[in-house]
């Protein structure tokens, strides 16, 4: 086993090995490439903060419906494509229950992760009108979904939205809607990689002005009510998840099961479209895949042609557990909860060794404690911190490759660091301060 800190040089080699010039260009599964190799060669585990995997169990109650679900022997039968019955009627309770917003069971469609729903939505939308062939990020944002354009060909725009908070939010976004080529906006919330949750007051801006403008908002709730500074865990009581859909009928919410449920194995999310855009006619739709309906372009040629539906087993899983939660029986807040108490601690840890929470406040309250936080060390660069986060066996992304102006920042995500970890990992931080000071 080799000593810490790891040499520049050592670290060099593996990042030259992996065609890494600078790695605070390298992508998250560059990262989590390079790091196994260095882990393997050094015999030195790693603290884990560059992928966004679950590090909790997932819940009984859909692993159990799972497997009598498979007993039952659907794994023989294909799955409708619009999805089976009781896991639409059951996402359009947990919508109703969590959200305060209703959507019929027709328009909740299950698709393979969000990242499916994500991808059939930005092809649709960018479909609709000629005139509107480009997207807009509400940037700092999930990487891949800029990988998604580049495969379907689309065009996008993006700007960070940490100089654009509150109303200023308002002038920003009509510097482009008022250009007339914007078809939808996308935006997470929470937000993956600064935990950013957007307020009321700056749904309502998306939501106005995507009534003013035509345009389809893309609301990704991947960390859905995991704002944990709020108990939005009770259903049909309010605190709800925050969203869109108040103020718009223009939308399409991504529900993940993947980080909320942690059900990220089994690739299973909703795409819920509002009722009224799932009827809506769009006459290049017909042009190009021969059917005008939104709701119905969007089932029967997108997630038809991508993969005819969703694991049928998966499905059941996903129906009994929105349906515990819409009964009151599984508090799936309470299960993820724990992302939170990680991450105060970690966070209190870099800022004591001297780091800055890159994206620190939701105008004028402190960011929450949630699965990703990000963090920056004066004097260096994204590329610069994360090799002297490497050296002393640390891992994360840089911010530079999510659309974030903040070039210095990386993101740490909590999610592989329990909290039996935290005092070795106060190990390498201290070490780290050692290394780096003055
Ligand atoms: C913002 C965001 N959207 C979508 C996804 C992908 O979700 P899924 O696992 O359901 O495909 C992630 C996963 O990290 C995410 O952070």
């Amino acid at each position: 086993m080799k000593n810490l800190p790891f040499s520049k040089d050592y670290i060099n080699g593996f990042a030259k090995k992996f065609g890494l010039d600078d790695l605070g260009k390298a992508t998250i599964r560059e990262i989590v490439g390079m790091v196994n190799f260095i882990q393997e060669d050094s015999g030195v585990p790693f603290f884990r903060m560059e992928m966004g995997v679950p590090g909790l169990n997932p819940p009984e109650v859909g692993i159990n419906a799972e497997i009598d679900a498979l007993k039952r022997g659907v794994a023989s039968d294909y799955p409708m494509v619009d999805g089976i019955k009781p896991l639409k009627e059951e996402a359009s309770k947990f919508i109703k229950n969590f959200i305060n917003t209703d959507i019929r069971s027709e328009s909740c469609i299950p698709t393979v992760g969000s990242m499916q729903g994500g991808y059939a939505s930005f092809l649709m939308c960018g479909n609709i009108d000629p005139k509107k062939d480009t997207a807009l990020f509400i940037d700092p944002g999930f990487p891949v979904q800029k990988q998604q354009f580049k495969v379907l060909n689309q065009k996008y725009e993006s700007f960070d939205v940490y100089n654009f908070r509150g109303k200023k939010l308002r002038d920003k976004l009509e510097t482009y809607l008022k250009n007339g080529n914007i078809n939808s906006i996308i935006y997470s919330n929470p937000n993956n990689p600064t935990w950013v949750c957007l307020t009321d007051e700056e749904l309502q801006i998306i939501g106005e002005l995507a009534n003013k403008y035509d345009v389809i908002v893309i609301e990704d709730l991947a960390y859905f009510a995991m704002d944990f500074r709020v108990d939005m865990s009770k259903p049909g009581e309010p605190p709800y998840q925050p969203s869109v859909s108040k103020y718009t009928d223009n939308y399409i919410l991504l529900i993940s099961s993947s980080k909320a449920f942690s059900y990220a194995g089994q690739r299973l999310a909703v795409t819920a479209i509002s009722d009224k855009l799932f009827h809506r006619k769009y006459g290049p739709l017909r042009e190009r895949f021969g059917a005008d309906e939104f709701g119905y372009t969007f089932v029967l040629r997108s997630i038809y042609s991508l993969s005819s539906g969703v694991s049928h087993s998966a499905q059941y899983a996903l129906a009994a557990m929105f349906k515990a939660a819409n009964e009151g029986k599984f508090n799936f807040v309470k299960s993820v909860r724990e992302y939170g108490e990680r991450a105060a601690i970690m966070k209190n840890m870099f800022t004591d060794a001297g780091f800055t929470i890159v994206y620190d406040t939701d105008i004028d309250k402190p960011i929450a404690d949630g699965f990703y936080f990000t963090i920056s060390y004066p004097g260096m660069s994204g590329g610069e911190l994360l090799e002297a986060l490497i050296q002393v066996g640390i891992s994360a992304i840089a911010l530079d490759n999510t659309g974030s102006t903040r070039s210095e920042g990386l993101r740490a995500c909590v999610s592989q660091i329990g909290l039996d970890k935290m005092d070795a990992l106060q190990e390498r931080v201290e070490l780290f301060k050692k290394i780096n000071r003055g």
